[in-house]
């Protein structure tokens, strides 16, 4: 039998070409080996969004860039978080086994805590139970679904740490297996995405590419990338470089090798360099941007994707809580 794979996908509204090389395609890439469950993380988004356009748009924004990314929806269980209420159900149990230090110990609520003692403010001003409670829901999230492995980002590791550690508290009192205790799959051999500005590609940093920007504005703003004073004689060197740094992104590794040749050559302007970056970043993104604007068209298609998703992975939420239920004593 297959392992499983799960993650969950925050709806943050636009993705760039750092969220595709550095998250999105290694968890595809996974759904190869693995029984894959991916969902967007809606209700974990509540806690920071509150205007509820923002919200539903970039619920669709990100299912839509998923599947035109190259989730296939009948290999993988897409579904929205929110269409699943035995998260709810679980969660609840959960937090019987959730010690509250466990909580004061996570990272994102520590964060807020610290930034508020710095301003002499409230320690938890501006902290809704939501963020408080946030590992609680995420552990839920995965063990609902006898996650074996997580990928996720290293800013997630101590959240499935602590999801083992719920798990493990559950299976110990109840002397039993009732719950599968998740692993986190740290997706490090990916290579951090320069932004247009040399530092990690990042929606705070504002230096992002969006993975699906019209030609023109991709073009725009490939053609706006920071770069030295070397004249167009100069031979540089294609490993220092931001933009070179891009193009292996998209590009085959005889095209790496040729272009390489040309920087170190010298006669290579930093325009044609980006004029070769924009043609292999256009040719990659092309396909996906036009997948990606019919499911914006269509938004009745992307709901029935993620309907069709839910109703596969209701059950065996079902199992999971059942199972819980009765070891309790419920
Ligand atoms: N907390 C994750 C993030 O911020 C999203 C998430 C929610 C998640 N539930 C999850 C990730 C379950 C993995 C498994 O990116």
């Amino acid at each position: 039998m297959k392992k499983i794979s799960l993650t969950g996908i925050k709806p943050t509204g636009i993705l760039h070409i750092g969220n595709y090389f550095g998250a999105i395609k290694p968890a595809l890439e996974l759904t190869r080996e693995y029984e894959a469950r991916y969902f967007i993380a809606d209700y974990h988004a509540l806690n920071i969004m509150k205007d509820p356009e923002e919200l539903a748009d970039s619920i669709r924004q990100v299912a839509a860039g998923w599947l035109a990314a190259g989730l296939n929806p009948s290999q993988v269980i897409f579904y929205r978080q929110s269409s699943i209420p035995e998260t709810f159900e679980l969660s609840t149990m959960l937090m019987a086994f959730t010690s509250k230090g466990l909580m004061n110990r996570a990272h994102a609520y520590k964060a807020a805590v610290q930034a508020n003692t710095e301003k002499n403010a409230d320690p938890d001003a501006g902290v809704n139970m939501g963020l408080f409670t946030y590992p609680v829901l995420m552990a839920a999230d995965i063990i609902l679904f006898d996650s074996d492995v997580v990928p996720v980002g290293r800013d997630q590791v101590q959240h499935v740490e602590m999801a083992q550690d719920i798990a493990q508290a559950v299976n110990f009192n109840y002397k039993s297996e009732i719950l599968r205790v998740p692993q986190a799959a740290v997706q490090d051999s990916v290579a951090v995405v320069p932004g247009l500005d040399g530092r990690k590609m990042s929606k705070s940093y504002g230096n992002a590419i969006p993975l699906f920007a019209p030609e023109k504005e991709l073009r725009k703003l490939i053609m706006r990338i920071v770069t030295n004073s070397q004249a167009v004689e100069e031979p540089k060197d294609p490993e220092a470089s931001q933009i070179f740094l891009l193009y292996k992104l998209f590009a085959s590794a005889e095209e790496q090798q040729a272009l390489a040749a040309r920087y170190r050559g010298g006669g290579m302007g930093w325009g044609e360099a980006k004029e070769e970056l924009f043609r292999a970043a256009n040719r990659e993104l092309t396909p996906l941007r036009q997948r990606f604007e019919a499911f914006m068209a269509e938004p009745e298609k992307l709901d029935a994707i993620l309907k069709q998703g839910a109703e596969r992975a209701r059950p065996i939420a079902a199992a999971t809580v059942a199972r819980f239920r009765k070891a309790a004593g419920i």
